[in-house]
């Protein structure tokens, strides 16, 4: 099964990015961990970044009846984007939401999340490892499909 893992705007500058809240490592070190995990676990990941929020909807779409399972930290949009949510909708893959990290304990303005409406569940707080255990959760929802 191929799993998309979709990253939305400003992480591309994980690293260097608000360490304190975010952590040292880049995407590209995301990217690998998944990458290893996915393996363990018998799936293959695509693993995308885009500061742009029409990128991400086409990418989302793009998805439906192609991925087992969609990865999905939408950054800034997540808080904004009517447009991403519709996107969730149209493409019906089961989706896991990820956010480095704990948004509820940030602005209030991080605590809505439009992509939460279409998401089986979301994992914060965790950082980077949050990929992993959504990895874990996808495996799990796929498992349960095929049996
Ligand atoms: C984020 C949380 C968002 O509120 C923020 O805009 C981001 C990153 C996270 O991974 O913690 O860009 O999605």
């Amino acid at each position: 099964p191929v799993i998309s893992i979709l990253n939305g705007p400003n992480l591309n500058m994980l690293g260097t990015r608000q360490p304190e809240l975010y952590g040292r490592e880049t995407l590209s070190d995301i990217e690998t961990l998944c990458r290893g995990h996915a393996a363990t676990r018998g799936m293959t990941v695509e693993f995308r970044q885009s500061n742009y929020e029409g990128e991400l909807v086409t990418w989302i779409q793009e998805t439906r009846g192609r991925a087992a399972g969609l990865i999905l930290n939408a950054g800034a949009y997540t808080h904004t984007s009517v447009a991403i949510l519709d996107a969730l909708l149209a493409a019906e893959v089961p989706t896991v939401e990820v956010h480095l990290s704990n948004i509820h304990q940030r602005d209030s303005f991080r605590h809505h999340s439009y992509v939460a409406q279409a998401a089986k569940g979301m994992i914060c707080g965790f950082g980077s490892h949050g990929y992993i255990l959504a990895l874990d959760a996808l495996a799990r929802l796929i498992k349960g499909n095929s049996e």
